[in-house]
């Protein structure tokens, strides 16, 4: 039976694991990166139970080398028609700190723009070559403002939003879909490192079923819940240093990430 080859980074947690889970059935093989191989063995546990079959890989995307060595072998074995790249890694400014430190924003951007950058690139040259396939890509509406607390990851976010918007300038022609996800807060291990209320919480079936519905229909941008468009007018509307001074105040507080559940 010919076999629909997706591969989802990030799927050892959070919104990667319920895309893989949505995406499991028979007729469907799951590649599936992550770093802790513990959680990744999870995920793919679910999968192979709804009919799936599962790859899984265990990889640090801080080194693109080898997430581009090992994206091209997962290819060669079996041509990907989706590549969702939902890794991403959020941190905030720690307490009384007036910015993230360098090592912080080297990896951040490693993890959030560089390494799914060159995964994207590479995939969108392999699939246009044959007409076919979709590639998603994670942003956040966190890339919609100048947020103090966390300018690395907005900046990255930002970053990723341009490039795919950008890239499916490029690759409709060549029937490949590209899909810049922007979520509000999902309720994932990474949103539940937060203190403090989060607005319009999306639980995480949930989300994953708004993307999957948007890269099958092929859709170019994703923004949800849709009250995250508005603020993103506001701040479009808003002179930048009334914002800026908004901005200042929030005041947002973040677990250190081993205290990070296995709940996905
Ligand atoms: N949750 C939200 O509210 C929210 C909102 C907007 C955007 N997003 C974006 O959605 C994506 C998924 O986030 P999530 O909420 O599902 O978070 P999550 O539950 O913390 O999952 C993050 C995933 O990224 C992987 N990852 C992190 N650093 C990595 C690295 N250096 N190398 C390889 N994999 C790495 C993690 O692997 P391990 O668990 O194995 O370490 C995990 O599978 C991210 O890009 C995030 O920025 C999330």
């Amino acid at each position: 039976m010919p076999r629909h080859h997706i591969l989802i980074t990030g799927a050892s947690s959070g919104i990667g694991a319920a895309l893989a889970e949505y995406y499991a059935r028979p007729g469907v093989h799951l590649t599936l990166w992550g770093r802790s191989k513990e959680r990744l063995e999870k995920t793919a546990f679910v999968a192979r139970t709804k009919g799936a079959s599962v790859d899984t890989l265990s990889i640090d995307l801080t080194k693109a080398d080898e997430a581009l060595k090992a994206l091209a072998s997962a290819d060669d074995a079996l041509s990907i028609d989706i590549l969702i790249l939902s890794a991403g890694m959020a941190d905030i400014r720690p307490h009384n700190a007036l910015a993230e430190s360098a090592e912080t924003a080297l990896k951040m951007s490693m993890v959030n723009f560089a390494t799914p950058v060159a995964m994207a690139t590479e995939m969108a040259n392999r699939m246009a070559a044959r007409r076919h396939g979709r590639i998603a890509l994670m942003g956040s509406v966190a890339s919609f403002h100048d947020l103090p607390l966390a300018t690395v990851y907005s900046g990255s976010k930002a970053g990723i939003g341009r490039f795919s918007t950008a890239l499916q300038a490029a690759m409709t022609p060549y029937n490949v879909r590209v899909c810049l996800i922007a979520p509000g807060f999902v309720d994932t291990p990474m949103s539940q490192r937060l203190d403090g209320d989060q607005a319009f919480l999306v639980p995480v079936d949930k989300a994953a079923r708004k993307i999957a519905r948007c890269i099958n229909q092929g859709k170019g941008v994703l923004v949800f819940p849709w009250v995250f468009q508005l603020t993103r007018l506001l701040e479009m509307v808003l002179p930048r240093p009334i914002a800026h001074r908004i901005l200042r105040r929030l005041d947002v507080m973040q677990h250190p990430e081993n205290e990070k559940t296995t709940k996905a």
